[in-house]
């Protein structure tokens, strides 16, 4: 064990990443930044591509040490024998839901590509967001009959807490929490995490670790779902919910300011919650207040075109004469991510009544799902084009947007966002 801290200390361990994606890229650069020779692993060839063309497919994100490092200290590949040569792997590989369940399948079939590469000494950790106990069935299944944890084989748990577009907060400045199954896996994991982040912060189990990730994603879908019901509620009363929160937010203590919006999206806050609720019933425990937040993100693209279609005092005929324009297609401002996304929800509604609309996001160029049957091209906004439609709903607010343009060019603004805050004739903030 003394030899593997201080291949960690002098930097001359070699870690694996698995899965390029949003969580495991920004990963690579910082381990890349601290010294680390770096294997980012991932089964979707266009990705590696890229990578090896010094081409980013995340927004907003500055890979410095991955173009410098390209090729030399970092290298990118499918699983292969190469995984037999590191001391360090770190799954990051997605972890969503099927039917409404947890699907552990790419964890599972990390597992399997590397399985056969393992060796002594390696240490495996997981970043996957996922329910308490999946680490240690991870053990149980592949790891536990060839090595002797804690002896020549460690496992942790280190939840990724990544905000993508995020300014303030990275990886660095964002304490970790670090978990390991056996005392000298704890060791291990939280010196290879100290010499990455500022701050490490140990917890007693990996169960513990792996519900605390959830607990956070939780709490914010929830919170989210209380100021989406508030906002139902302060349209009724003719109020506007942007200010009873900004309001609400002076106070300095026990509280916090979460936004009502189109609804929830990406890869964490519609789905992490299921995986507790899906571990809390097969335990015969009742989460209401994870459903109920559920129910209610989930509602809010159709209570918008609801509201909409009462603001303007349309019936449906009327209503789906009219010519949209959307903008702003990401889950959350300033990144390219569409899982999930409400845009998604309006679309269908869309379609499904025949609906003429485009849609503008400099970050999502072309929205092609199975759900479909057609692709939709991003439009680029001008002047003309704008004055084209009858009807604009601003859904997410990228920095991008030209606030001047669209209010001058435009018939009728719905804003979702508190974007206009409220103050031009032509914008209607829901
Ligand atoms: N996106 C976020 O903001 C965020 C934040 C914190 C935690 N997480 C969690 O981190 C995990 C990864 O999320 P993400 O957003 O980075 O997902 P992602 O889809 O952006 O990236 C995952 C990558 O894993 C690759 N992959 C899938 N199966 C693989 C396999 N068997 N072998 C090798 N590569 C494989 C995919 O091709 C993809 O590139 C999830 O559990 C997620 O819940 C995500």
């Amino acid at each position: 064990m003394e030899k593997i801290l201080r291949k960690i200390k002098n930097k001359k361990a070699v870690i694996g990443v698995i899965g390029l994606g949003y969580v495991g890229l920004p990963l690579c650069e910082i381990l890349l930044k601290k010294g680390f020779k770096v294997i980012g692993y991932d089964i979707d060839k266009k990705k590696i591509n890229d990578l090896l063309k010094k081409k980013i497919y995340i927004t907003n994100f500055n890979p410095v040490n991955i173009f410098k490092k390209i090729n030399k200290e970092f290298l990118v590949r499918k699983v292969d024998h190469t995984v037999s040569e590191l001391d360090f792997i770190i799954l990051c590989v997605p972890t969503p839901l099927k039917n409404n369940v947890p699907d552990l399948s790419p964890l599972n079939n990390s597992m399997q590509s590397i399985n056969k590469y393992l060796k002594q000494n390696q240490t495996l950790i997981i970043e996957s967001s996922t329910y308490p106990g999946t680490t240690e069935l991870l053990h149980q299944k592949y790891i536990k009959r060839k090595f002797d944890l804690g002896k020549n084989f460690f496992i942790g748990y280190s939840p990724e807490r990544e905000d993508p577009g995020n300014k303030q907060f990275n990886i660095s400045n964002t304490p970790k929490i670090v978990s390991g199954i056996t005392k000298n896996c704890l060791k291990i994991v939280n010196f290879f995490y100290k010499t990455c982040v500022n701050r490490t912060h140990i917890v007693s189990s990996v169960e513990v670790a792996e519900f605390t990730k959830l607990y956070e994603n939780t709490y914010r879908n929830i919170n989210i779902a209380l100021a989406n019901e508030a906002k139902i509620l302060s349209e009724k009363l003719n109020l506007n919910i942007f200010e009873i929160i900004n309001a609400a937010k002076t106070k300095p203590f026990g509280f916090q300011a979460f936004y009502p919006g189109p609804g929830i999206g990406g890869h964490c806050i519609p789905v992490d919650p299921i995986y507790l609720s899906w571990l809390a019933k097969s335990k015969g425990v009742k989460t209401d207040f994870i459903n109920l937040a559920a129910k209610i993100n989930n509602s809010m693209p159709l209570w918008i075109i609801k509201i909409i279609k009462k603001k303007l005092n349309l019936n449906n005929k009327e209503f789906y004469k009219k010519k949209f324009l959307l903008i702003g297609a990401a889950y959350k401002k300033n990144v390219n991510d569409l899982r999930e996304s409400p845009i998604l929800k309006i679309i269908n509604y869309f379609t499904k009544n025949k609906i003429n609309f485009d849609y503008n996001d400099e970050f999502i160029k072309k929205i092609e799902t199975k759900k479909f049957r057609s692709k939709f091209h991003s439009v680029k906004l001008s002047a003309n084009l704008i004055k084209k439609y009858d009807i604009v709903i601003l859904l997410t607010d990228h920095d991008y947007i030209n606030s001047k343009l669209l209010l001058k060019n435009s018939k009728i603004i719905f804003d979702l966002r508190n974007f206009f805050k409220n103050k031009y004739k032509n914008v209607i903030g829901i």
